[in-house]
């Protein structure tokens, strides 16, 4: 169970950073037109909507991982070792606040008076939530774990 979702969760990365260069594009050239529309509120959905499905694999991956589970048995000589550290205190924290910063682009775009502020709105926070995920994905690991 625990190697299928590590699995899962290492090829929706690719997922999440394809909805996000997407979604990145799409704001930007709308932000220069003045458009928005259905396509553009889909693209934000989309990018959401895998980002929760991440946050949901990493929970299940939390308490199912021997690693983090001995990291936790020992903290303090987890918190030493930059790898056990990582995914103990740092990858989820990141993850979490993209996650949030997601959703924040998600409401703000809905709620936004007009199409340039929606995709000004859109490019602000989908940006941040974005940066955050790149600098958070563990590049070291595999690059795609297929079982
Ligand atoms: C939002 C909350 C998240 C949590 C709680 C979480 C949790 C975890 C955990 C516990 C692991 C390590 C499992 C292990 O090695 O035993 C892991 C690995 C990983 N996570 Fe996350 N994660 C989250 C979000 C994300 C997101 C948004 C992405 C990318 C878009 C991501 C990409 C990865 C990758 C690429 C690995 C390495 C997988 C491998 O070694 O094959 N994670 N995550």
């Amino acid at each position: 169970m625990y190697d299928l979702l590590l699995s899962i969760h290492n090829i929706a990365r690719w997922l999440v950073l394809l909805a996000a260069v997407y979604l990145f594009y799409r704001s930007l050239s709308g932000f220069r037109l003045g458009s928005y529309g259905p396509a553009d509120r889909r693209a934000g959905q989309i990018y959401t909507g895998l980002m929760d499905v991440q946050l949901l694999l990493g929970i299940l991956l939390l308490v199912l991982s021997p690693l983090v589970q001995s990291a936790l048995g020992n903290v303090s000589a987890a918190m030493q070792n930059s790898q056990t550290r990582f995914f103990i205190a740092e990858h989820w924290v990141l993850m979490l606040a993209a996650v949030i910063l997601a959703h924040v682009g998600s409401a703000r775009a809905r709620k936004a008076a007009d199409a340039r502020l929606k995709q000004r709105q859109a490019l602000i926070w989908y940006g941040l939530s974005l940066a955050l995920v790149l600098l958070a994905i563990p590049w070291w690991r595999p690059l795609l774990r297929l079982g």
